[in-house]
This record gives structure tokens, C-alpha cells and sequence, in this order.
């Protein structure tokens, strides 16, 4: 594996590699974990050449203490990367990737407006232009997103409709501890204490699958949150059932062929997110 810090030699090595095959890209933030590999995996499986950005973005981040307080272990993703079969490892500084300001504003529409998007203004527009950006040095022919981020995916598939890039998203499922918790950098964030408790989010939003069959959206709503903010040091910060497409709130079951419930939660301080999907009555 070879890691690599510019951008101009990124281009000049994919290029090169393009000239033999397909390339998937897997963007992250690094501290890495399962999650991360199971997308490399993928990854691995379906490209000839792979390369995976480790870069914590610091225009995503509208909470300065949480910029501050990311996890970042470099010298262990380097070893996990190494060993997954990864060819490039793309890791710049902030000044190779921002050497100005970058003031594109993009028109991401409804899908950005609600839930993560209301929550943490700015946040999808800071996705949009680093993936933006990583699209444009890599152009890949697919890039991998966990749908941990439900949302960011529709948001990265919007950016892509809007800068007409030409590539397959590839959208992979969430990967679970054994006790349920979503994988998540911010996992190690947790005391032993919310550790503990944290893998409540997903079990509460698996039993509410089964409220569900006979109770309304606005009812299954409520159990989550009234569940969830019930145990010790948990607060939910929003749960909403959504259309997978559009992410617009449904009101009604048979208002979407796909309805997902997202959920964000403070365990402490530590912000987690999950989401499930509601089987739909056909
Ligand atoms: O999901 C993430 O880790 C980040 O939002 C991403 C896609 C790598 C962009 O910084």
C-alpha cells in the first residue's frame, strides 16, 4: 500500500490505474473500525484498484468541541489499512485539501433540510464539498457510504445529480457490535457506564418494527422516544420516520414504499446515530 499526501500525486497514480480498470473509493474520517472494513471489503471485491481517504473534514463540522475532540489514530489506520488489501491511502492535511476557503454553496434542496440537516447547519453542505472534492481527484467508478449516515447517502447521491459526476454510489448496510450498537468512531467516546446502555438504540428501534403493525407513524414516533429518553443518561435529540428516497417525514404508513425511522441520540455527551427500516405492508 502506498500512502499518499497530495493531491497531484493521488491524480497522476489513479490516473495510471485507470488506464487498467475500475477504481472504488471509500472516503472516512478515520479511527477505523469494522464498519469501515466491511466497505473496503466491498470495495476490494468489486474494483481493481482501491483507495481510501482518511481525512477528518473540518468544513462538516458545525460544533468546534467535537472538530476538537474526533478521534484520530493514523498510525492504527494505517496498519488496518494495510492489512484490508488497500492500494492508496489518501491522507492530507487540511492546506492540501482547503489551500483557500471553499465557498461553493450547494442547492442539496429537501433531502438536507431535515433531521441532521436542521440539527447541524451546514453540516451536508460540508460533506458535499469534500466528497465533492475527493470525487473530482479520484474519479472513481463507485464510492462506498455506510448507511449508518442514511441520510448522508441521499445527500451525496443529490451532490452527484447536481456536479454530474459519473459513478455508481454504493450504498452498504450497517455493521453492529454483537450487542447491537452501530459501529461508529464516537463509539470509544463512551464511558463503560453508557457503553453499557447504548445498545438500547438499536433494540428499541427493532422492537418498535413490531409496534408498529398496529399503530400509527405519530404512535411509533412516541414509543421510540419515550423508550429511549426512559433510560439513564439518554436523550433523544430526534426521531423521525422518513421516506428512504426523499427523506421528507411520512405521516401515514402508506404514504412511502420505504419507510425508514432515524434516530439521534445523546448518550452523555456523546452523539449516536442509527435507523431501521419498516417492512411495508404490500
Ligand atoms: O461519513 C463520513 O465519515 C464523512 O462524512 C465522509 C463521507 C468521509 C466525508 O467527510
Amino acid at each position: 500500500m502506498e500512502i499518499i499526501r497530495t493531491v497531484a500525486e493521488l491524480r497522476t497514480k489513479l490516473n495510471e490505474a485507470r488506464e487498467k480498470g475500475s477504481i472504488g473509493l471509500v472516503p472516512t474520517m478515520g479511527a477505523l473500525h469494522e464498519g469501515h472494513l466491511s466497505l473496503i471489503q466491498r470495495a476490494r471485491k468489486e474494483n481493481d484498484t482501491v483507495v481510501v481517504s482518511v481525512f477528518v473534514n473540518p468544513t462538516q463540522f458545525n460544533n468546534p468541541t467535537d472538530l476538537v475532540t474526533y478521534p484520530r489514530t493514523e498510525e492504527a489506520d494505517v496498519a488496518l489499512l494495510e492489512k484490508a488489501g488497500v492500494d492508496y491511502a489518501f491522507i492530507p492535511t487540511v492546506e492540501e485539501i482547503y489551500p483557500e476557503p471553499d465557498t461553493r454553496v450547494f442547492e442539496l434542496g429537501p433531502v438536507a433540510e431535515v433531521m441532521e440537516g436542521a440539527m447541524r447547519p451546514g453540516h451536508f453542505n460540508g460533506v458535499a464539498q469534500i466528497v465533492s472534492k475527493l470525487f473530482d481527484f479520484t474519479r472513481p467508478t463507485r464510492a462506498y457510504f455506510g448507511e449508518k449516515d442514511f441520510q448522508q447517502i441521499a445527500v451525496i447521491r443529490r451532490m452527484v445529480e447536481l456536479e454530474g459526476f459519473d459513478l455508481e454510489i454504493v450504498d452498504c448496510p450497517i455493521k453492529r457490535e454483537a450487542d447491537g450498537l452501530a459501529m461508529s468512531s464516537r463509539n470509544v467516546r463512551l464511558t463503560p457506564e453508557q457503553r453499557a446502555i447504548a445498545p438500547a438504540i438499536h433494540r428499541t428501534l427493532e422492537s418498535s418494527v413490531c409496534w408498529a403493525k398496529d399503530h400509527t407513524v405519530e404512535q411509533t414516533k412516541r414509543y421510540v422516544i419515550d423508550e429511549l429518553n426512559s433510560m439513564p443518561q439518554m436523550q433523544v435529540e430526534y426521531y423521525e420516520i422518513v421516506d428512504a428516497l426523499t427523506m421528507q417525514p411520512i405521516s401515514d404508513w402508506d404514504q412511502t414504499k420505504q419507510a425508514v425511522g432515524c434516530v439521534t441520540v445523546f448518550c452523555g455527551d456523546v452523539r449516536l446515530i442509527d435507523n431501521i427500516k419498516y417492512p411495508m405492508k404490500k
